[in-house]
Formats: C-alpha cells, sequence, structure tokens
C-alpha cells in the first residue's frame, strides 16, 4: 500500500513580505508523504545533522534556496519505506548527504524524504543511523580534505596540521580525525570555551585567530604548517597559504569568514605549495560510496560520541541560529525519534 495520504511533521521556513522587504520564519508543520518531490526512493528520516549550510537555508539565503516554503536538512538517515528503483528496497538502511537535498529538495528536517536512488548510499555495517549523522556533511567533508591531503603527500613526519574553525562540524571532525590518524594537530578557534574540548579530541595545541585575521605585508611568512583544512576562508586562509611549509598542502572547503581574499602569487612559485580546493556536495556517488565504507572502518573516530549533541525538533529553529551565529560546538544532531 502506497504511503501517499501518511502525515509527518516537518520543519519548514516560509518567506513572508511586508512592504517589499523578505523576513524567514521556521515554524513545525504536518506535511502529506504525497507532497514531496518525485523521485524513485521514499526514506523515512531517523536522523539528521545541522550544518551551515543549512543554517543558510533556514535563514532564506537565496543563494542556497531559491524557493520558500522549504524544509531544510542536508542530511538525512534512515529507512527505505518504498522504492521505485532495483537499487533499493524496503527496509534497505541509507544515507544521503549532499546533491540537492535540503537546498530545493525538501530534506532531513522533515520525517520523510523522496530523492533519486542515484543520491543514496546503504548505510555501511560499522556504522549506525546515528553514527552516520554524527558524521554528516560536516564530518564526511572534513575526512574528503584529509583525503586529498594524504594524496598530495602529507605525511605525519612533516610537522604540525592546521585546522581552522576548529570548535564547528567540520573543524572538529577534521582535529579529531587526524589525531587519531597519527598527525600533531594544531586547532585554531576563536571560543575560548572550546580549548578544552579541542584537547580532549586530541589537538596538541589550541591556538586564536587573531594572527591570521589581516592581509599582512610580506608575501611569505615564516613556514609553519606541513598542512592545514580552512573552512573559514578569507584572509585566514591566504595567511595559511604564506605560512606552509615547502610543499604543503591547505584543503579549502569553506568561506565562514569570507569568500575571498588577497592572494599574491608568491607562496606557490617560491615555496611549491598547494591550494586544494574540496567540494562533497557532488562528489561522484562511487567515491562517496568508498568513503563512507573508510568512516565506518579505519577511520571512524574512536570518540565520535563526542562530538554529537542532540537537538529535537522542538529544539532545532534556536540550533539553528546558534549555527548561523558560528557559536555551535562539535557536531548538532537532528533526531526525529525525540520530541
Ligand atoms: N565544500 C564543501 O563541500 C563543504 C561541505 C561542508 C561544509 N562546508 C563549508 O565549511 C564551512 C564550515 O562548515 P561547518 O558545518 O563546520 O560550520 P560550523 O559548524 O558553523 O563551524 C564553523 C566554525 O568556523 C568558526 N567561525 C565562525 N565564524 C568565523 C569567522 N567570522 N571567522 C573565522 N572563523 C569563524 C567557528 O569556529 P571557531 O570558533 O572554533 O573558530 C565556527 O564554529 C562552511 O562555510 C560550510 O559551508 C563546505
Amino acid at each position: 500500500m502506497k504511503l501517499d495520504d501518511q502525515q509527518f511533521r516537518a520543519y519548514e521556513v516560509s518567506e513572508h513580505i511586508l512592504d517589499g522587504r523578505s523576513s524567514f520564519q521556521g515554524a513545525l508543520v504536518q506535511k502529506q508523504v504525497s507532497s514531496l518531490p518525485t523521485g524513485d526512493v521514499l526514506v523515512r528520516v531517523a536522523f539528521s545533522s545541522l550544518n551551515f549550510k543549512d543554517a543558510l537555508s533556514s535563514s532564506g539565503n537565496k543563494g542556497v534556496t531559491r524557493q520558500y516554503p522549504h524544509t531544510p536538512g542536508i542530511d538525512a538517515a534512515g529507512v527505505v519505506a518504498e522504492s521505485d528503483s532495483p537499487l533499493f528496497v524496503a527496509g534497505d538502511e541509507v544515507i544521503v548527504i549532499g546533491y540537492d537535498l535540503g537546498m530545493n529538495t525538501a530534506g532531513g528536517f522533515g520525517e520523510f524524504i523522496r530523492v533519486p536512488a542515484g543520491w543514496l548510499v546503504k548505510k555501511p555495517a560499522g556504522l549506525t543511523l546515528n553514527e552516520s549523522m554524527i558524521i554528516g556533511t560536516a564530518g564526511f567533508t572534513a575526512a574528503l580534505c584529509i583525503e586529498k591531503l594524504l594524496l598530495n603527500g602529507l605525511d605525519s613526519s612533516q610537522g604540525q596540521v592546521l585546522v581552522t574553525g576548529a570548535s564547528g562540524g567540520v573543524g572538529s571532525f577534521a582535529v579529531a580525525l587526524l589525531a587519531q590518524l597519527g598527525f600533531d594537530v594544531v586547532a585554531m578557534t576563536g571560543t575560548e570555551s572550546a580549548y578544552e574540548f579541542l584537547r580532549g579530541l586530541g589537538a596538541s595545541q589550541v591556538i586564536g585567530r587573531e594572527d591570521y585575521t589581516q592581509p599582512g605585508p610580506k608575501p611569505l611568512s615564516k613556514e609553519l604548517w606541513a598542512g592545514a583544512v580552512d573552512v573559514v576562508g578569507g584572509d585566514i586562509l591566504f595567511n595559511i597559504v604564506k605560512s606552509l611549509k615547502y610543499g604543503g598542502s591547505v584543503a579549502c572547503c569553506g568561506l565562514v569568514a569570507s569568500p575571498q581574499f588577497q592572494a599574491s602569487v608568491f607562496p606557490f612559485i617560491l615555496r611549491g605549495v598547494n591550494l586544494l580546493g574540496v567540494d562533497s556536495v557532488n562528489l561522484p556517488l562511487a567515491h562517496k560510496r568508498q568513503l563512507w565504507n573508510k568512516l565506518a572502518t579505519n577511520w571512524k573516530p574512536v570518540g565520535l560520541g563526542k562530538l554529537e549533541t542532540k537537538v529535537g525538533m522542538s529544539g532545532l529553529d534556536a540550533a539553528l541560529k546558534t549555527v548561523l551565529a558560528g557559536q555551535s560546538t562539535g557536531r548538532l544532531v537532528l533526531d526525529h525519534h525525540i520530541d
């Protein structure tokens, strides 16, 4: 029997226009499965997670979400309820991160999603659905950054690896995974209360970001970092490029400080350093599957649970505001089983 008439709960953001000005408000609403977009697979979502992009979508950022009302949630883990695809059957446990989920396709902040089969990965045995969302887009992106750094020759004997935005989702996961892989990790944070948390994840040193926020007059800085994971962009990113050791690399995946920076070619042509772009959203599914399998086995952080704070539907709106303000710590997981 088709579930089209089934009602479910969702967090929906709507746009209100007054005197030509838009404002955006999120609320819990009842929806019907038949209102979901067309797709091959209907998934009953058990967990989602909160990412910076969800905070942008829920605040009306039209670069992320063009049309409202909309249900954000770029991550979802759950159980297949109906499938028109030969690749999945009802009862399969699945994960979806990225592609258009939560951007212009109703996302994981609803108890059901309907998506193309080509977006779904079967949950690896080494992870629970909950654990897969502690990882979510943020953790997966951190792992992708690290994978790219390793492919470009990063080795633990080369020296310290810097992680920026370290108390946030991508940053905290990167600190934990790098430390577990044997790297000497320096966490950069603007959150004083996060120092203990970051040491607990394995950072050997925690530093503030003040010295990195201005463009700086010199073409090169002292060689400090064998590699870096950067989530903030802006002048911090280029200051890192200038302080990479000879041949070192920085993986660039975010823009919380700024999408722009002033740069010169000197670090590239005098020190042979690399600026590596990282995108987890449109990564081909085969690569996503491969990395999920790694994250379920030898790349699964031992203290994964330490990163998690659970949120229920009733706490979602407030939690999104802390993410938008850059004030959340670790990974916020939306659990559809609580309130
Ligand atoms: N390329 C991709 O595929 C991809 C995938 C996932 C995420 N991202 C991007 O990665 C970035 C981080 O995502 P996230 O989910 O980790 O976000 P998040 O949980 O909000 O973490 C961002 C962290 O950056 C720091 N920060 C905030 N405002 C800052 C500022 N003005 N200057 C410097 N640092 C600041 C804060 O950490 P501290 O206080 O510790 O410094 C904050 O916790 C976002 O830009 C997101 O869009 C990209």
